[in-house]
């Protein structure tokens, strides 16, 4: 079956919350809350099969011009199946249709991110996002995770 992909609605909150929390739990992921969830629902995108929610991803805006994905998930059975390029591609014309320019992700998987066209760059080039976010991050001090970023081409 083809997973499809739609913008999220409210009674996705709970298996998105699901989702990001399976995988926070092993430090893969930022777990969100519920009511975080619903204060940002316009910016998340979810992917179904047969009707069953399997993964979810979401857009944070930090400049005019710069944006990230965040909140990247597939389920473990769901795999390997397309569903995570789908749901970039989704969140990246998301991010062009609202005018933005630049897209960045900060990953434990860069080798997903190289095969969508992303590049790995230093967080020093990241002062919007190092300085207005991670700085409240609790690893913030030992940070691991790598940097990518992607030109949005206008369509
Ligand atoms: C990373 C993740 C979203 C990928 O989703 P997915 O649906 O399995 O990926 P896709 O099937 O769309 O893969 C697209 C391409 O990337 C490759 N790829 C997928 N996961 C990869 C990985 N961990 N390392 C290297 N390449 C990977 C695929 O083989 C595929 O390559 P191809 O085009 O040559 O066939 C998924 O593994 C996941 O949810 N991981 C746990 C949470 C996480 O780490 N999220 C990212 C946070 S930034």
């Amino acid at each position: 079956m083809t997973p499809s992909i739609r913008a999220a609605k409210v009674e996705d909150i709970p298996m998105i919350g699901q989702l990001l929390h399976e995988y926070a739990s092993d430090g893969r992921l930022l777990g969100r809350s519920e009511s975080e969830i619903k204060s940002r629902l316009e910016d998340f995108v979810v992917s179904e099969i047969n009707g069953r929610i399997c993964g979810c991803g979401s857009l944070e805006i930090f400049t005019t011009e710069l944006g990230e994905v965040r909140s990247l998930a597939v389920d473990p059975e769901n795999h390997d199946k397309g569903i995570g390029r789908l749901m970039v591609n989704q969140i990246e014309s998301m991010a062009l249709s609202r005018g933005l320019s630049r897209i960045i992700a900060l990953t434990y998987v860069p080798g997903f991110f190289s095969k969508l066209g992303y590049r790995i760059v230093s967080m020093e080039s990241l002062p919007e996002k190092v300085f207005g976010v991670c700085v409240s991050c609790p690893k913030f001090d030992r940070c691991d995770e790598i940097a990518m970023q992607k030109e949005l081409a206008l369509l």
